[in-house]
């Protein structure tokens, strides 16, 4: 989960990571009231949308005083910044700048390891310098399990070559940022810029933190909170309310199955027999898992259902631990609740655990909707035929 500048800010604080004032805003007038709240002096409006290059697409601005806040908060709120629409901006006390450092850890997933890089010349430069002088920007690799100490962080000021003045307040702060990396569960801290101030303070003026979600529900409950429910799918929300692995895609024939493996190797077999029929794509992902009662299987119908652009729905169970009957169980309960509101044909392909119970149970309800199919291909084929000619 990618958080917004203003949530990096916070989270900063709370570890003491030295960071300047900050008031979010949703209007001009909020804007010119956060302003007043930092003082009254100087301030930087900053839009605040999950991607980077804000300041060159104008989307961070100097304001003088609060009624030139209230002015540049107006000109950057429903900006649009590559394709993010501005909702809010975060009014930051204006800094004194001398020097803009750079400075990132994050999850090295190639080298099954952390890296940290820094460089003297950051700013919103950053991206040419790492691809026309990346001799400029130090790497370093870090170990797990000691982080970033002491000694990783000298390491990591010499690399960059900190000047010595500056140095140990450099790596003190990229300690408390490996704490911040390290106890929220972190996959990203970056900082562009880190700045020296005029006065020689050291000041975290930007920040991006990803976090891992998955260590979100045990480890950190309080990190819900910071999730962005407005940029929510609603659809894909109503799925995690029920715990389902959900993913919506962009095509026209829903797909359920169990097993992540096999739910992947549907949507790439509806993928290809979708050509056939006027290039038909799978919908979405829905894995219901190892051992789905008919609730589940229920609550998955209707999520898929609910997606306007779905044409049909294909089900495709192995049966292991889930039981075929309870499957489809799951189908008739979900179809009967629905009742007329359930237009879409379902072609469903059962196999595996008690699947003569469930295909049974699927021919007694007959219902008008329902196909059944022998085969995996057979099935994919004929659901991307019914999403491609619904009416047939
Ligand atoms: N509080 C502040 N006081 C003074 N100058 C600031 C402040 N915040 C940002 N700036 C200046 O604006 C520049 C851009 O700000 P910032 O790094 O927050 O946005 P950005 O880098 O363009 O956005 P992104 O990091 O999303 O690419 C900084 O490099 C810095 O020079
Ligand atoms: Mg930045």
């Amino acid at each position: 989960m990618d958080l917004f500048e203003y949530q990096a800010r916070d989270i900063f604080e709370k570890h003491g990571v030295p960071v300047l004032g900050g008031v979010v805003a949703t209007t001009p007038q909020e804007a010119r009231e956060g302003a007043e709240k930092l003082g009254g002096g100087t301030v930087v409006v900053k839009a605040q949308v999950k991607t980077g290059g804000r300041g060159k697409a104008g989307g961070v601005k100097l304001a003088h005083s609060p009624e030139e806040a209230e002015a540049k908060a107006a000109e950057i709120l429903g900006m649009d910044i590559k394709g993010h629409t501005v909702h809010r901006v975060m009014i930051a006390q204006g800094a004194k700048i001398a020097e803009e450092y750079y400075f990132s850890i994050l999850l090295d997933r190639a080298n099954r390891n952390y890296l940290a890089m820094c460089s003297v010349e950051g700013g919103v430069e950053i991206e040419q310098l790492a691809v026309e002088r990346p001799e400029a920007l130090a790497k370093v690799a870090v170990d797990p399990l000691t982080g970033i100490d002491e000694a990783k962080a000298a390491e990591i000021v010499d690399a960059a070559g900190f000047a010595d003045d500056i140095k140990g307040k450099v790596a003190a702060t990229i300690q408390t940022l490996w704490t911040v990396f390290k106890n929220e569960d972190a996959t990203l801290v970056e900082v562009n810029p880190l700045v020296k101030t005029s006065d020689g303070a050291i000041i975290a003026l930007d920040g991006k933190v990803s976090l891992d979600e998955n260590a979100s529900e045990v480890r950190h409950p309080d990190h819900e909170a910071l999730e962005d429910k407005a940029a929510t799918d609603p659809l894909e929300a109503k799925a995690k309310a029920n715990n389902l692995n959900y993913v919506k895609l962009d095509g026209e024939v829903g797909i359920i199955g169990n097993g992540a493996g096999l739910v992947m190797s549907t949507l790439d077999v509806v993928a290809y027999a979708g050509e056939k029929h006027g290039g038909v794509k799978p919908a979405n992902f829905l894995d219901i898992g190892g051992g789905a009662n008919a609730e589940v299987m229920a609550n998955g119908l209707d999520v898929i259902l609910g997606d306007e652009q779905v044409k049909a729905v294909f089900v495709n169970v192995f049966g292991g631990i889930t039981a075929c009957d309870e499957v489809a169980k799951g189908i008739v309960g979900a179809l009967d609740l629905l009742g007329d509101h359930a237009t879409k044909p379902l072609v469903v392909r059962l196999d595996g655990n008690n699947v003569d119970l469930g295909r049974e149970i699927l021919a007694t309800r007959n219902h008008p909707l329902v196909t059944l199919a022998d085969t995996m291909d057979g099935g994919a084929d004929l659901a991307a035929a019914k999403a491609a000619a619904p009416a047939a």
